[in-house]
């Protein structure tokens, strides 16, 4: 005690700095908007706030009030449209139907019908033999784009999309199906070589009905970012095994995002100028992942339950860039696209009309 008493005055000084440091920052009256981490908060009584806080978690907006800055359910699953995808995607909520024809089906890997309406099958189509040959997955995103990986155009034309498949070598599954001609190929003008800005837009030659069978999926905004939890369906046609074919059955598979993936996808992928944290991410899953033939398919997540309109739809948060090279009893994590950071490039060829201005 006694040796505790000389640093009396600079413990006194101590605790008014941080106290001062506290106030300052944060004292903010019931009702207006505070930081927390990556969600919308707003600062109400402690007896008024719903979410279930740790003792040492707890941010004040007033500590001598008893006020707290409190995860706000509400905002959060009521996002406002700022941007011309959202607003895109609050109009989609109209021209679908409201009582959600998917339903989700846990167990398996086959993807059921209706069960994942913005899939899309890229490729082409031989004039002479009058065959598909399917090359890459992708996303409707709109009325007449579809999302797609830019590699995908290496390998020769691509001049097809299907929508609304699940068995392409089977024509019986075929009631949903709408084929589209490639009007225009539009691939982001930094896509290189070494894999980088993998992202590129089709654009078809008529319009999408939209049914149970074919469904845009949303951006996930910058904005929206709150309702990624990690955790995708990743969906494809992609080859099972060491073949390089396409597996005719759309399948599905859940993937965990992986983080700190820089060393590891550097050694697996050869990646010129390391990952690139901004516009790449990695995923991992746990017994099977993506594999050749997935590549541009999406990476989607859905919005939470709570959030009524938009419940029936997904939001694309990735392009599938690379998958396993060997496809089985391989263990490299597959590498993505971060649709979040190509917003702008998609909106202004997409909407252009409300995207241009700014
Ligand atoms: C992984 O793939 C195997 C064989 O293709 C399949 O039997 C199994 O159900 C799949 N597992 C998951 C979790 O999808
Ligand atoms: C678009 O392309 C498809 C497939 O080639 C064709 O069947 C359809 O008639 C075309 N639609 C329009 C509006 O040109
Ligand atoms: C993509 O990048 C944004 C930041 O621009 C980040 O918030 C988001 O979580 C990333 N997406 C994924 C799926 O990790």
């Amino acid at each position: 005690m006694k040796g505790l008493l000389k640093y009396l005055p600079y413990i006194i000084l101590l605790i008014f700095t941080l106290s001062r440091t506290v106030e300052n920052k944060t004292r903010k009256a019931v009702g207006e908007p505070c930081d927390c981490e990556s969600q919308r908060c707003i600062c109400k009584y402690f007896s008024d706030c719903q979410m279930q806080y740790d003792r040492d978690d707890i941010n004040y907006c007033n500590r001598k009030q008893g006020i707290v800055c409190c995860k706000e359910p509400k905002i959060i699953f009521d996002p406002p449209a700022q941007l011309a995808s959202e607003f895109a995607c609050q109009k989609y909520t109209e021209m679908i139907s409201n009582d959600c024809a998917r339903e989700f089906i846990t167990g398996g890997e086959l993807a059921r019908a209706k069960e994942f309406p913005p899939a899309a099958l890229v490729g082409r189509f031989n004039m002479e033999t009058k065959k598909h040959d399917w090359i890459c997955g992708g996303t409707l995103i709109s009325e007449r784009f579809v999302l797609t990986a830019s590699h995908c155009a290496k390998t020769g034309v691509i001049n097809r999309v299907r929508l609304g498949d699940l068995d392409f070598s089977s024509n019986k599954d075929d009631e949903g199906v709408q084929e589209f001609s490639v009007s225009r190929l539009i691939s982001h003008p930094q896509y290189d070589s070494s894999n980088y800005n993998d992202i590129m837009l089709l654009e078809l030659n008529g319009t999408v009905t939209f049914t149970d069978y074919v469904q845009p999926a949303c951006l996930l905004t910058p904005s929206w970012t709150v309702y990624n939890t990690g955790v995708f369906w990743a969906v494809g046609w992609g080859a099972v095994d060491h073949s390089t074919n396409m597996s005719p059955q759309l399948r599905r598979v859940q993937l965990r995002k992986l983080e700190n993936c820089g060393p590891i996808a550097n050694e697996a992928y050869n990646l010129l100028h390391g990952l690139s944290e901004r516009t790449q991410f990695c995923t991992h899953g746990k017994t099977n992942d993506t594999c050749k033939g997935d590549s541009g398919g999406p990476l989607l997540i859905t919005f939470p339950s709570k959030e009524e309109k938009y419940k029936c739809l997904y939001m694309v948060a990735g392009i599938i860039s690379k998958g396993q090279i060997e496809c089985s009893g391989q263990d490299v994590p597959s590498l993505h696209t971060n649709v979040t950071a190509f917003v702008r490039f998609i909106e202004y060829h997409v909407w252009p009309t409300k995207n241009n201005k700014s």
